[in-house]
């Protein structure tokens, strides 16, 4: 996702409510402070709006937004501004260090939402389904944890299918069109709408641990 460098974003992030500038604080606390028995996560999030719509649509369950880039996490809380809900929050950090605000067993969903293909080979470990992200995901997830993922790109889907079976990931659900009926129980992204727009199909996989 390519954004402009916003100068205000910095100022901006830490007066929002929603934000979280020290995630490591809720290691092990994330649901007595979202005041919830279900916790998601969604790494990438650009600018909000499936955490925003998945907030409001299960206002039970707790909605942990993270997004590495300043400028797009400061997009996402000014959509937020003025609508502020205690099951939700947003972290501005790189998921690389997601073993730092979790403990292990915490989280009970992982989403991802058209993560970045990375398709040159060079840059394979980049990609949030490489094994080195599943293993963390694995040890962070609760029993029944699973991690759901959508994306575009076919060839980011067919390495994804290998490195989850290689991890011993257990696929419970594949679609190869997941848009060709309504599903409005899962909200649509941006880059969701602009493919669907371009009657790209959408491929959705759910693993369980
Ligand atoms: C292609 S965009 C998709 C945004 C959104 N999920 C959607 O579907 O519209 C991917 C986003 O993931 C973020 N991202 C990529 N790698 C990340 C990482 N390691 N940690 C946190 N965010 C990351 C990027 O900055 C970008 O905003």
């Amino acid at each position: 996702m390519r954004v402009r460098n916003l100068p205000w974003a910095k100022d901006y992030l830490p007066l929002q409510p929603s934000y979280i500038s020290d995630p490591q604080e809720y290691k092990g606390k994330w649901k007595e402070k979202l005041h919830v028995q279900t916790l998601h996560l969604e790494i990438g999030s650009g600018k909000g709006d499936y955490w925003l719509s998945m907030s409001e649509q299960y206002p039970d369950e707790g909605w942990i937004g993270l997004e590495r880039n300043t400028s797009i996490a400061a997009l996402a809380l000014k959509k937020a501004e003025g609508k502020f809900q205690n099951n939700r929050v947003f972290i501005c950090q790189d998921a690389k260090d997601l073993n730092e605000w979790f403990e292990e067993g915490e989280l009970d969903v992982i989403h991802l939402n058209f993560s970045d293909p990375w398709p040159k080979k060079r840059n394979t470990k980049r990609r949030l389904t490489y094994r080195t992200f599943l293993e963390v995901y694995r040890k962070l997830l609760s029993d029944q944890g699973k991690v759901i993922m959508k994306t575009d790109n076919t060839k980011l889907f067919e390495f994804s299918l290998i490195e989850f079976q290689n991890c011993n990931f257990h696929l419970e659900e594949v679609y190869l069109d997941f848009r060709k009926e309504d599903h409005p129980e899962d909200a649509i992204t941006e880059y969701e709408l602009k493919f669907m727009n371009q009657n790209h199909p959408i491929y959705r996989g759910i693993w369980h641990k």
